[in-house]
C-alpha cells in the first residue's frame, strides 16, 4: 500500500492525514487492517489525523489476520437466550458524562454573553479549521487595499481566502442576493451569496443567526465583500463508524405531561404494563423482556403557570402533586429497568438553558432506579452514548429553516447535528444562560440524539447517529388547536441497543 493509497480511504470517511502518519501507516506490515483499525477507533472530532493518532498498541491487541474484532462480538446474543435472568439484574450501567448539574457558573453579568459566545466561536471553529485554511476577520479589514491587490496580482494558487465567523445578520439585496455578517473575535466581515449560485444559496438561506461556519471566496476588488463560493459547516464526519453496541433495548419517550386534563391516563398505563411485562401480545412480551433502560426527554409533568389560563387545562393543580403522581407511576416500573429522566420546559426547574436535574425535594419521592440528568445531558447507556435535549429550539429550527417542519421533527434535528449545536439561535424562543462553556455544542458526536417537546414521533438515521423524536403522552392541548399542531401521542421508539434498529409501538 503506497503513501497515496493510505490517503484515499481517509478522505472518503472525511478526514485529511499527515504526510507523516500516511508514510508510517504505509511501511506497517498490515497497512489496510490499520487504516481499518485507525477508522473504527479514531475519535470523530479529529479532522487531521496525525501520527499521535495513530493507536499501534490497540491494534496490535486486536488484530487477528482472519477476524478482526467486531464490536457485536463483544456481548454475544447470549443475553437473549438467557434474558429473564440476565437482563433482570443491576448490570445495567448509566454513566452520566455531561450536563450543567452543579456546574452553573452564571450570574447573569454582561462580561458573561462575551466569554459564552466566545467558547461557542472556538469549539464550533475549531471543528471547521481542520478542513479550510481561515484567516482571522482582521487581517482583511485592516489590509483591505492590499489584499485587493494581491488578488489583483493574482495569488500563486487562486485569490480565495477563508474565514471562520459566527453569523451575526442575514440580509437580502434588492436583486436577491443574500448577505451574510460574519464575526469574529477580531471583527466582522460580510459575504455574499450570488442567487444563481443555486445550491450555495439554498445553503445560505438555512444559516440561523449565531451559528458559526467557514466562508471561502475571492474578495472583491475594494477588499470589502467576499463573494462566497463554498460554505462549510463543522458537521459530522463522513463515513463515521459506530464504535460502540451494546444488547438488549432502550426505550425512548418524552413529554409525558403528568397532570394536564388531556394527560392519555390510560394509555400511559397500558405502557406501564407493557415495561412489567404484564401484556396479553406474545411478541410484545417478547420485547418487554429485552428492555434495559428508559429514557426520558423532559416536561415530564405539566407544570403550572407555563401559559396563560393553564389551570383550566389542568387536572392536578399543585405541581408538586404533579410530580407525586409521577413518581408513583414510576414505582411501577422494574427495578431492572434503569430509567433516566432530564427536565422540559413544563419542569420545575429554570427556564433558561441549559437545565439543572430536578432539585432532590422532587426525585427524593422517586424509586432508586432512575438517574435524574439536566437538559441537555449525554449518558453512556453501557457503551451507547445519548444525548437528551428537550428540543425547545426545534421552534427557532421550523420558523427560520425552509423544510423544517414539526410534522417531521428529525428534520430540524438534523440541522443541529449539522451545525454540532443544540440551540444556536440566542434571544428567540429559547432562553439561553451565558455559562462559562457552551453546553449546546455537540463536541462527542453521540450514537443517538433524543429530542421531544414538538410532540410529534420522528425517527431518522443521518450519518450514523440515529434521530429520535418520542412524541407524547398528551392528546392535542387547546394552544395546538389554535396553531394547528396535531400530536402523535401514545407511540414509543423502542431501539435495539446491539444494532440501532428501531420499532414504534403503539399503546393507543
Ligand atoms: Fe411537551
Ligand atoms: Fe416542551
Amino acid at each position: 500500500m503506497s503513501e497515496i493509497d493510505v490517503v484515499t480511504p481517509f478522505a472518503e470517511a472525511g478526514y485529511q492525514i499527515s504526510p507523516d502518519a500516511a508514510e508510517m501507516i504505509a511501511s506497517h506490515s498490515s497497512p489496510e487492517a490499520l487504516v481499518e483499525h485507525i477508522l473504527a477507533t479514531i475519535d470523530e472530532s479529529v479532522f487531521v489525523i496525525g501520527v499521535e493518532h495513530i493507536d499501534f498498541d490497540g491494534f496490535e491487541l486486536n488484530y487477528k489476520p482472519e477476524a478482526s474484532a467486531r464490536t457485536s462480538d463483544i456481548h454475544p446474543p447470549i443475553a437473549y437466550e438467557s434474558h429473564l435472568s440476565g437482563y433482570q439484574t443491576s448490570d445495567n450501567p448509566v454513566e452520566v458524562l455531561f450536563d450543567i448539574t452543579d456546574r452553573s457558573t452564571c450570574v447573569g453579568e454582561y462580561m458573561e454573553f462575551t466569554q459564552y459566545f466566545r467558547n461557542r466561536y472556538s469549539k464550533l471553529g475549531e471543528m471547521i479549521r481542520g478542513r479550510i485554511n481561515a484567516r482571522p476577520i482582521e487581517s482583511l479589514t485592516r489590509n483591505r487595499r492590499r489584499v485587493g491587490i494581491r488578488q489583483e496580482g493574482g495569488n500563486r494558487e487562486s485569490n480565495e481566502v477563508s474565514v471562520i465567523g459566527m453569523v451575526s445578520d442575514i440580509k437580502t439585496t434588492t436583486n436577491g442576493h443574500k448577505i451574510i455578517e460574519l464575526e469574529d473575535p477580531t471583527g466582522s466581515f460580510s459575504v455574499l451569496v450570488r442567487v444563481a449560485d443555486k445550491e450555495l444559496f439554498e445553503q445560505a438561506s438555512s444559516l440561523v443567526l449565531d451559528e458559526v461556519i467557514g466562508a471561502t471566496g475571492p474578495l472583491t476588488n475594494d477588499g470589502n465583500l467576499m463573494i462566497v463560493n463554498k460554505i462549510t459547516m463543522p458537521e459530522l464526519p463522513n463515513g463515521m463508524r459506530r464504535r460502540t453496541g451494546s444488547y438488549g433495548k432502550a426505550v425512548f419517550i418524552s413529554d409525558v405531561h403528568i397532570g394536564s386534563s388531556t394527560f392519555l391516563e390510560d394509555a400511559w398505563c397500558d405502557f406501564i404494563d407493557f415495561l412489567k411485562g404484564d401484556v396479553s401480545n406474545e411478541a410484545m412480551r417478547q420485547i418487554s423482556k429485552e428492555i434495559r433502560y428508559l429514557v426520558v426527554a423532559g416536561d415530564l409533568v405539566d407544570g403550572i403557570g407555563i401559559f396563560p389560563d393553564q389551570e383550566k387545562e389542568l387536572e392536578i393543580l399543585d405541581v408538586y402533586e404533579q410530580y407525586r403522581k409521577a413518581a408513583e407511576y414510576f414505582h411501577e416500573i422494574p427495578q431492572h429497568i434503569k430509567v433516566i429522566i432530564g427536565p422540559g420546559n413544563h419542569d420545575a426547574v429554570r427556564l433558561a438553558e441549559p437545565q439543572p436535574r430536578f432539585p432532590d425535594h422532587i426525585t427524593a419521592d422517586f424509586p432508586g432506579n432512575i438517574t435524574f440528568v439536566g437538559n441537555p445531558a449525554l449518558v453512556n447507556l453501557d457503551g451507547v452514548k445519548v444525548l437528551m435535549y428537550h428540543g425547545r429550539s426545534i421552534d427557532d429550527f421550523v420558523q427560520s429553516v425552509p423544510g423544517v417542519s414539526y410534522q417531521e421533527p428529525t428534520t430540524a434535528m438534523v440541522e443541529m447535528m449539522k451545525r454540532r449545536h443544540l440551540s444556536p439561535t440566542y434571544g428567540s424562543r429559547v432562553s439561553i444562560a451565558p455559562e462559562k462553556h457552551d453546553h449546546f455544542v455537540i463536541d462527542q458526536v453521540p450514537d443517538i440524539l433524543h429530542c421531544g417537546h414538538v410532540h410529534t414521533v420522528g425517527i431518522q438515521k443521518y450519518k450514523n447517529v440515529l434521530l429520535i423524536n418520542s412524541g407524547t403522552w398528551q392528546s392535542q392541548t387547546e394552544f395546538q388547536k389554535r396553531v394547528n399542531l396535531v400530536p402523535v401521542p401514545a407511540q414509543v421508539p423502542v431501539v435495539d441497543l446491539s444494532n440501532f434498529k428501531t420499532s414504534l409501538l403503539k399503546f393507543e
